[in-house]
């Protein structure tokens, strides 16, 4: 069973030079595992270097993309253009997206259709936040589903079979924006496996649930050594110089 590990670097670093740096460290690592797919996504304008920098010893994702494949449509990048590149999984509906550029989940699905369309790996962001984890996991599962409906809404049965990749990040877990720690393992777990179930539902059968919040090399193995948790979202961690190392050294060595 493939473990994913994504790092989410979100708007870091600033240079194209820190950003060399940082995927030159995780260059160093083993990646012969085939169980372990390693996936970084950096911000847009550090892609195409990075892709020349890495020879293609690992794969890239995207944090975002827009809702056509050309046109009009002034400072927005596209998934052809993504696909283009050799990017193969982008980010969507993440948590800091729909709060401060007040992405729905209408234009979230709009999104996941078109990048299914360009044969792109959706990694759906789904999560509550801290009001509703507080009344307990009924309300979580019920504020999820309603995430899931919305955001796999109507999809064309012939990209049923494509794969999918949703993460599980309650807001409130994530370290920047949290209360400063992450989901117990246990409670991630079947909450993960309470979105195979619906996601399986809708008929995408080749779907794959990870974690994400405050995941470090710390606490890695405890979320992934969970049976129905099938990787993590990595973002403050991935952008550790060590860090993400360590993750990939240490999944290297358990799986
Ligand atoms: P974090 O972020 O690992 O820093 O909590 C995860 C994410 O927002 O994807």
């Amino acid at each position: 069973m493939t473990k994913f590990l994504i790092a989410n670097w979100k708007m870091n670093p600033s240079s194209f030079n820190e950003a060399k740096n940082i995927l030159d460290k995780v260059l160093k690592q083993n990646f012969s595992n085939k169980k372990i797919k390693t996936v970084i996504c950096p911000p847009f304008v550090w892609m195409h270097g990075l892709i020349n920098f890495s020879k293609n010893k690992i794969e890239f994702g995207a944090q975002n993309v827009f809702l056509k494949n050309s046109g009009p449509f002034t400072g927005e990048i596209s998934p052809l253009m993504l696909k283009n590149l050799g990017i193969k999984y982008v980010i969507l509906g993440h948590s800091e997206r729909r709060e401060n550029l007040f992405e729905n989940d209408e234009m979230i699905n709009l999104k996941i259709k078109i990048v299914l369309e360009n044969k792109l790996i959706p990694v759906l962001c789904i999560g509550e936040k801290f009001e509703i984890r507080k009344k307990g996991i009924d309300q979580v599962k019920k504020f999820i589903l309603n995430q899931i409906k919305q955001d796999l809404k109507n999809i064309n049965l012939k990209y049923k079979n494509s794969k999918i990749i949703l993460a599980y990040e309650p807001i409130w877990a994530i370290s920047t924006s949290g209360i400063g720690t992450s989901e117990n393992p246990i409670d991630a777990s079947k909450i993960i496996e309470f979105i195979k179930k619906e996601v399986q539902k809708l008929g995408f059968k080749n779907n794959f649930v990870l974690y994400g919040g405050s995941v470090n090399s710390e606490n890695i193995l405890s979320f992934l050594s969970q049976k129905n948790i099938d990787g993590a979202l990595v973002g403050g961690a991935s952008i550790k110089l060590d860090e993400f190392s360590k993750m990939i050294q240490i999944l290297n060595k358990k799986y």
